[in-house]
């Protein structure tokens, strides 16, 4: 029996859920022959506030939302946190009847990669995926675009939502997107943050006390990165400052970046509009990454 999204006890039968390619498609065609448009939302599960705002923003855009839950292993290095990535199928499952999906499509390694992750058809975007998160996690792109196109494959959405938090992926699917003319509209969807600043991210419950009352850190200082830039400052003293100032409260920095928002090229000093700061950086064994988009 369905049950209202309203209720605060919901009943997942409010929502299909398939792990089966076939059946996805067949769902998502009758939708499509009732001339309904579909929007998609990829995540990796362990669902909180930011996937499901994802999910709402998907809703504005089509009668159908069709989310995925799929921790995709060519995704993450040999050293990276797969194995230990949170699994939370439950309560991801019960957050997105509320966030009103309609289909959760939770497909299996198998299903995904027939002949084995290591022998898989792969995509790389070129140029933009050998900087910032490319360089630090080398084929994490690839990872990425690889998965996209495939899970896009399957779902064939009119439009699909990617957050901000993760900026420098949401321009290399739009790359890929328009590269491979693909009829998919991509949806660009704001950062949600934590009162004190700090992004939503599954990641987020790796920090201890300790290291999570130092995690806001990362977004004060995109804010001093923009208002030095807007003061006119030089590029190279803001980004040493940036790295400085979180050295100094305990982190460990893969970057911290100004770039040209729209293709990710360092900005010229006189450039006023479209920027992004960029920050990576670890606290213990948690690698945090955020952004700022900025205009003069
Ligand atoms: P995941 O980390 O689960 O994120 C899924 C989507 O949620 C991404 O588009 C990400 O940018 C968005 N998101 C995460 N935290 C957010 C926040 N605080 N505010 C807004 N959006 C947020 O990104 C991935 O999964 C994977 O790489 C994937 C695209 C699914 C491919 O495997």
């Amino acid at each position: 029996m369905a049950v209202s999204r309203r209720l605060n006890t919901v009943s997942i039968d409010a929502m299909q859920q398939f792990d089966k390619i076939e059946a996805l498609r067949e769902q998502v065609a009758a939708w499509r022959a009732a001339g309904e448009r579909i929007a998609f939302v990829p995540t990796m599960g362990n669902l909180h506030a930011g996937h499901f705002a994802l999910v709402e923003l998907a809703r504005r855009h089509a009668q159908r939302v069709v989310t995925s839950v799929f921790v995709n292993p060519t995704q993450f290095g040999p050293n990276e946190d797969f194995s230990r990535y949170p699994r939370t199928p439950e309560a991801d499952a019960r957050g997105l009847v509320v966030a009103g999906c309609d289909l959760l499509f939770l497909p299996t390694v198998e299903q995904m990669y027939p002949f084995g992750a290591g022998h898989c058809v792969q995509v790389r975007v070129p140029g933009l995926t050998a900087e910032l998160d490319g360089a630090a996690r080398p084929g994490h792109f690839d990872g990425v675009a690889t998965v996209v196109l495939r899970l896009f494959n399957m779902v064939e959405p009119d439009v699909a939502v990617f957050g901000r938090k993760d900026f420098q992926q949401l321009r290399v699917i739009q790359y890929m997107v328009r590269e491979l003319s693909l009829p998919i509209t991509i949806l660009p969807a704001a950062i949600q943050r934590e009162a004190d600043g700090l992004a939503l991210s599954s990641r987020n419950q790796y920090l201890s006390a300790e290291e999570r009352a130092i995690a806001p850190q990362i977004h004060r200082t995109l804010l001093a990165m923009r208002s030095a830039w807007q003061q006119g400052q030089p590029l190279s003293a803001i980004e040493q400052d940036a790295v400085a100032h979180l050295d100094e409260a305990g982190f460990d920095v893969d970057y911290a970046q100004l770039r040209r928002s729209q293709d990710l090229a360092t900005p010229q000093q006189g450039e006023r509009d479209g920027l992004v700061a960029l920050i990576a950086a670890r606290l213990g064994r948690t690698r945090l990454i955020d952004n700022l988009e900025f205009d003069a």
